[in-house]
């Protein structure tokens, strides 16, 4: 068929079969390898020491590759593509699997400090000898680096300094130890990596005492950011080393509002401080990606990942500066400190085959540093971004996820990941155009599990501007296996690859669309990367390209396709398992040659790099 789209140049694959969720195995296309660049515990440095898991040892930690990596990107360096800097976060860590159960005491709390040491952020040099081949990473090399839990970040634009984000142990309200629960990020186009800081309200103690009076404004707070407010303990227990993050604690009761924020780190600089940018907004950032218009204008696209949450967008005030200048960098490294906040409201049409379309508003929160929610300062509207959304009236969106636009085009693509919520639950929202679940049964009753598979929605900006004020949209995908009521994939009629729970976006040089999942399982299937062309005859065609082990998330996706290569960053193999009864060998089991210390066999979440085999 000549009228059908080329073939991908660099990356032809036929589609694999979805893996049954038991399967502890990366699974790519015939005529593909796989290797795993890094892993969990690998020593970044000369002076790292070998990597010991039956001994929970801080210091090792914070100069190995950390846990459970997600975002990732792979920034290649040199013109002859032979060194690259791989970036990437580390969201959170399962202490179950990963050490040995402890009993109370000093060796405990050595424990809990490895696992803060264990979260954070990894930039880490590679090398290869050419294209198509393995990269490898580079222990020692200069800008090799860890962000733990503990390194100091600088807070910018209008909130910081204010009283909200000050503490006992700083009183300037601009200093902060640490960021975890970074989920995705973005590389921007001046070359630094944003990191969203997600379900930061686990890290903290925030129990009140019984009585309280719901209408408290302290209690309003937590409550709307999902802290527990009965516990008399944090989910990780950090509280027990570091009394910060005992948010009921006089001195720290601000030490939450210093969470939940964009970060941005220079990864071309080790000795750069990192910072967090309340301009942004503070929510359940799942990341944030840039884009600039042909004006120069600058935008962030952004979702609070959780049910019910909002879609929002940044505008920088300031334009972005092309070419590598000082004064360009200068400039462009404060793009994200300061500009307008919105957030969309959608309306649109509900039709049967969920060919849903409509247009929508960006609704200001903050323009031209004033706050326009009624009753809220710019720094409250900062700092408690959910509180100032919910006057607006903007869209509950089910799971917003990443929120990408497209490099040539500039539309942008919002993965909503799931929410079983949706039409289900008392006094919840039901379905609505732009959250098209749950559909209807013959009787007009909604179907149970409210939307369970997630969707994608394709937004266009009004004239093409980063900084216009209103949009069109319509729906890629309504996500499913085979034969669920209300899939729709962009109209495409052949069949395609089962897909649930769309999470991570990326773009090939083609401009096709590739789409990572958290939460194959609910079909029972391992989750996946899926390529998903945008144009032509085969918009909507959702193939399957790979398949990650037993519980793991497939995040990260990174797609190098000129040069033969996709990389995932493997995200929580084995998470059901336990120290004594592993889930999954993850990635060792492929390479029986590699030493490994003792008789440890547990799972390594690791960065997989796949690369095209044979001829070029
Ligand atoms: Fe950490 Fe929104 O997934
Ligand atoms: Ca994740
Ligand atoms: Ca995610
Ligand atoms: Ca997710």
């Amino acid at each position: 068929n000549a009228a059908r789209p080329a073939p991908s140049r660099g990356l032809p694959f036929t589609a694999i079969k979805p893996v049954p969720d038991t399967t502890d195995d990366l699974v790519v296309p015939e005529g593909y390898q796989w290797f795993p660049i890094i892993r969990w515990g690998d020593p970044l440095f000369h002076t790292s020491p070998p990597f010991d898991p039956s001994v929970p040892d801080a210091e090792a930690q914070e100069e190995q590759f950390g846990y459970n990596n997600d975002y990732l990107d792979i920034l290649v360096t040199d013109r002859r593509g032979r060194h690259a800097l791989l970036c990437c976060n580390h969201e959170f860590v399962n202490r179950s699997i990963m050490f040995p159960p402890r009993a109370a005491g000093a060796a405990e709390l050595e424990l809990l400090r490895a696992l803060m040491a264990a979260v954070g952020f990894s930039v880490v040099e590679l090398e290869r000898s050419g294209r198509r081949r393995p990269w490898r990473y580079v222990r020692g090399a200069r800008l090799n680096r860890r962000i733990t839990a503990t390194t100091p970040f600088r807070l910018t634009g209008a909130a910081a300094g204010n009283p909200l984000l000050q503490t006992a142990a700083d009183p300037t309200g601009t200093r902060v130890l640490g960021t975890f629960n970074n989920c995705s990020g973005g590389t921007t186009p001046w070359g630094t990596i944003l990191s969203g800081e997600e379900n930061f309200h686990n890290y903290f103690q925030s129990n009140f005492p019984a009585g309280t009076p719901p209408t408290t404004p302290l209690y309003v707070q937590r409550r709307r950011y999902g802290f527990n407010l009965t516990r008399a303990g944090s989910s990780y227990l950090w509280e027990r080393v570091d009394p910060r993050f005992n948010a009921t604690n006089a001195s720290y009761v601000n030490e939450p509002n210093r969470f939940g924020y964009i970060i941005e780190i220079d990864p071309h600089d080790p000795t750069s401080t990192p910072r967090k940018h309340t301009a942004l907004g503070r929510f359940k950032h799942e990341g944030a990606n840039v884009r600039v218009d042909a004006d120069g204008r600058v935008a962030a696209y952004m979702g609070d990942d959780e049910r019910f949450e909002y879609l929002y967008k940044f505008v920088s005030s300031r334009r972005f500066r092309p070419g590598g200048s000082r004064s360009a960098r200068a400039n462009n490294l404060e793009l994200l400190t300061e500009g307008d906040l919105y957030v969309a409201r959608f309306s649109g049409e509900d039709r049967a085959d969920n060919a849903n379309l409509g247009v929508g508003t960006w609704i200001p929160l903050v323009a031209n540093g004033a706050s326009v929610v009624p009753g809220m300062s710019v720094a409250e509207v900062l700092v408690f971004t959910r509180l100032a959304a919910d006057t607006v009236q903007a869209t509950r969106m089910d799971r917003p996820e990443d929120v990408q636009p497209h490099p040539r085009t500039g539309k942008v693509y919002v993965a909503c990941t799931n929410n079983t919520q949706r039409g289900t639950a008392a006094g919840m929202p039901g379905a609505d155009a732009a959250n098209p679940r749950p559909d209807l049964d013959a009787a007009g009753v909604p179907l149970p599990g409210g939307n369970k598979h997630g969707h994608v929605i394709e937004i266009t900006e009004d004239d093409d501007r980063v900084d216009a004020t209103t949009f069109s949209w319509n729906l890629l995908l309504v996500c499913g296996p085979p034969g669920e009521v209300g899939n729709y994939f962009a109209g495409y009629e052949g069949p395609v690859s089962p897909i649930s729970c769309p999470d991570n976006l990326a773009f090939d040089s083609e401009g096709n669309l590739w789409i990572s999942t958290d939460g194959m399982q609910g079909i029972a299937y391992c989750d996946a990367l899926f390529k998903v062309p945008l144009v032509g005859e085969d918009r909507g065609r959702v193939q399957q390209f790979l398949a990650t082990p037993i519980n793991s998330e497939t995040t990260g996706p990174v797609i190098h396709d000129r040069d033969g290569s996709v990389f995932v960053a493997v995200q929580h193999p084995g998470d059901g398992g336990s120290w004594v009864a592993q889930q999954s060998f993850f990635p060792d089991y492929l390479d029986e040659r590699e030493a490994r210390p003792g008789d440890w066999r547990g799972p390594r979440p690791s960065v997989v790099q796949v690369i095209r085999q044979g001829p070029s």
